[in-house]
């Protein structure tokens, strides 16, 4: 039960800033990992790439291109992005209303990608992913939160896995959602986000040097979980060693 006893440990300082950064591309389990590990330890998530979904949403409803960078950039500033935790799920708002599963549609993950690479989004959202971040005990996950939005995160991780194992994830996701895609055309798309992601311009995904990298293709969900509470105890040098 050790993340139990972090939690504690964690909620007898209240004042200490411990910033959690985790990168890697589509289907590394960074969603997952990242919404367990935050409520159990009584962190707040913070879904980096939901911001961009919304982005890439409300553009495409309000018919602005992905290379008016003058638009997009105006159209940043006026929105309205809140996370709301709800029975274990956390709900995405965008001007008040809940987007939760129009930004989780295939269609929605080329918006995103495409309103990524442009530097204005980017920095318009890096101001407010470090503002919700500076509030102290929290866990971002995105492709630049430990290189860009904060290089001075107390812990970085870098999750990755095998394209194949990725697919596969992200295939039972979206049928489960009931879109109809093949395991061809998700492995296709992954590959394609992956080398735009990875080659942009602007924060493209790398690992920090000082993050330390979990390879996930071999792992469930729990021992994901194990291996980072023991990176954050390593990291707070607790010196506790006890298993879950
Ligand atoms: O993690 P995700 O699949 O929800 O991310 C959606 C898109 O946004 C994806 O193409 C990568 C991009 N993204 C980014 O460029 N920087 C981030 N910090 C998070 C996501």
């Amino acid at each position: 039960m050790h993340l139990e006893r972090l939690r504690s440990h964690q909620q007898n300082m209240p004042k200490t800033r411990f910033v959690i950064a985790v990168d890697g591309p589509s289907g590394a389990g960074k969603s997952t990992i990242c919404r367990a590990l935050a409520a159990r330890l009584g962190f707040t998530y913070i879904d980096t790439g939901a911001m961009y979904r919304c982005v890439g949403l409300a553009a495409r409803e309000a018919g602005i291109d992905a290379d008016d960078r003058a638009g997009l950039e105006a159209l940043c500033h006026h929105l309205d992005i809140r996370f709301a935790p709800a029975n274990g799920e956390n709900r995405v708002l965008l001007d008040g209303r809940d987007v939760s599963p129009e930004i989780r549609t295939p269609a929605s993950d080329t918006w995103a990608s495409a309103v990524s690479r442009v530097p204005e989004v980017r920095r318009a959202l890096v101001a407010l992913q470090r503002r919700l971040g500076e509030a102290g005990r929290v866990i971002l996950e995105g492709r630049d939160a430990g290189t860009v939005i904060f290089p001075d995160a107390e812990l970085k991780i870098y999750l990755d896995a095998d394209l194949a194992v990725r697919a596969r994830r992200r295939h039972a996701e979206q049928t489960a959602r009931g879109h109809a895609v093949t395991l061809a055309e998700v492995e296709r798309d992954i590959a394609r986000r992956d080398l735009s992601d990875s080659t942009r311009d602007h924060a493209p995904l790398r690992q920090a040097t000082d993050a330390r990298r979990l390879d996930t293709s071999n792992l469930d969900t729990a021992a994901v979980i194990a291996a980072i509470a023991r990176m954050i105890e390593e990291t707070e040098g607790t010196g506790n060693q006890h298993g879950d």
